[in-house]
């Protein structure tokens, strides 16, 4: 075992031993009502159920092509969470893969799963630099600043307008910055500046004022110099009255790095008067699963969910995908994998148990039941 792994261990037990979660007092806006079709048939021991209970959405990536060709898949999709994030079917490459020809196909079909189930929408991502159209990746570097400005503030109106009102957290931009806290040398760095984020949520505000805005990143669950950069960026962008509603804490964690200081980077971003969601949550190891690193993973789980919990303007719990056949980590992380709650075949794993003991723990917890947040 490494030291860090066994620092993150003790960590996991330490914070696994007292359950006991207190919330803090914030009140919210009244959350969104349940969309029309909610669907009866949850089972009670779900982690969208037990997450009612507690007034925390719970949600999941989901796969496009697992959810048409395989019908567990799309009951556990159904069953276990009560929001939905498109893996990769809102991306840009996803969404025009000619130059002004759109295909919202698969997007729409997400959206459509999620009406019929009573689910919450996270809509991801607007601005980012991977995954965008071959078409735009060879066309970008010989184009003006204007007109990058206009390409961009289309692609974001147009994208946003196509779901106005179905939406419920749009991740506008994604991982502007470098784990140094400098700006990550982007495409939209190099020829907007820096102004392209303020200009970003603006541009998506207009296009569906209703929609929760957010800026997404990893590894800002760790105190240090990527997280300041996001502190003093909303700061800055609240200042200048840019529409900003929210954070996302990716969360995307190995056993052998321990755990973040996820409850208190969460709390410090929320008083600064913003909502705040884990919403990449996966814990990968290196393979094959060791029943300490097994641990590791479980205690990991449990203490990300715990800090959502503890902290009342956190709204929503997402993991990157539910089943370990479906991850996008073994691509990623060479020997690296198991990240999920499910197993290769769909059957749930001690991590999922120990998320819904976490939930209902939660439960008898002073200030944790009533609506959503
Ligand atoms: C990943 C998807 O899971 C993969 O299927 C795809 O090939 C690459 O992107 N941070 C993000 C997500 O914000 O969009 C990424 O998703 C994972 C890292």
């Amino acid at each position: 075992m490494t030291s860090r792994l066994r620092t993150g261990l003790i960590a996991a037990a330490v914070l696994g031993a007292g359950a006991v979660i207190l919330a803090q007092g914030a009140a919210f806006a009244a959350p969104p009502a349940t969309p029309p079709g909610h669907q009866p048939h949850v089972p009670a021991d779900s982690l969208r159920a037990l997450g009612d209970a507690v007034g925390l959405r719970i949600g999941t990536a989901v796969d496009m092509d697992a959810l048409a060709s395989n019908p567990a898949y799309r009951d556990i999709t159904a069953n276990q969470f009560s929001t939905v994030t498109a893996e990769n079917a809102m991306k840009w490459e996803s969404v025009e893969p000619s130059p002004g020809v759109y295909d919202w196909g698969p997007a729409d079909q997400l959206v459509a799963f999620a009406q019929q189930n009573g689910q919450l929408v996270r809509g991801h991502t607007l601005v980012w630099h991977n995954q965008l159209p071959a078409w735009l990746n060879a066309a970008l570097p010989s184009m003006s600043t204007e007109q990058v400005r206009a390409l961009l503030k289309k692609h974001i109106q147009d994208e946003v307008g196509h779901f106005r009102g179905k939406i419920w957290q749009w991740d506008v931009v994604n991982e502007a910055f470098n784990d140094d806290g400098t700006w990550r040398d982007t495409i939209w760095l190099q020829k907007l500046g820096p102004g392209y984020i303020a200009d970003a949520f603006r541009w998506a505000h207009e296009a569906d004022p209703k929609a929760l805005l957010f800026y997404n990143d990893y590894n800002i669950e760790f105190t240090g110099p990527k997280s300041n950069a996001t502190y003093s960026l909303v700061q800055q962008l609240q200042k200048e009255g840019v529409p900003i509603d929210g954070v996302g804490f990716q969360t995307h964690l190995d056993t052998q790095y321990g755990l973040p200081d996820l409850k208190a980077n969460l709390e410090r971003f929320a008083a600064l008067g913003l909502k705040v969601a884990e919403t990449e949550v996966d814990v990968r190891t290196t393979l094959p699963v060791t029943p300490v690193e097994q641990t590791a993973q479980v205690g990991a789980y449990v203490s990300t969910l715990q800090a959502c919990l503890a902290v009342r303007a956190c709204i929503s719990y997402t993991i990157w995908g539910f089943g370990d056949a479906y991850s996008w980590v073994p691509a990623v992380f060479p020997g690296e994998g198991a990240a999920l709650i499910y197993d290769e075949n769909l059957q749930p794993k001690p991590q999922y148990t120990a998320l819904q003991d976490t939930l209902a723990l939660a439960s008898g917890a002073p200030g944790r039941t009533g609506p959503h947040r």
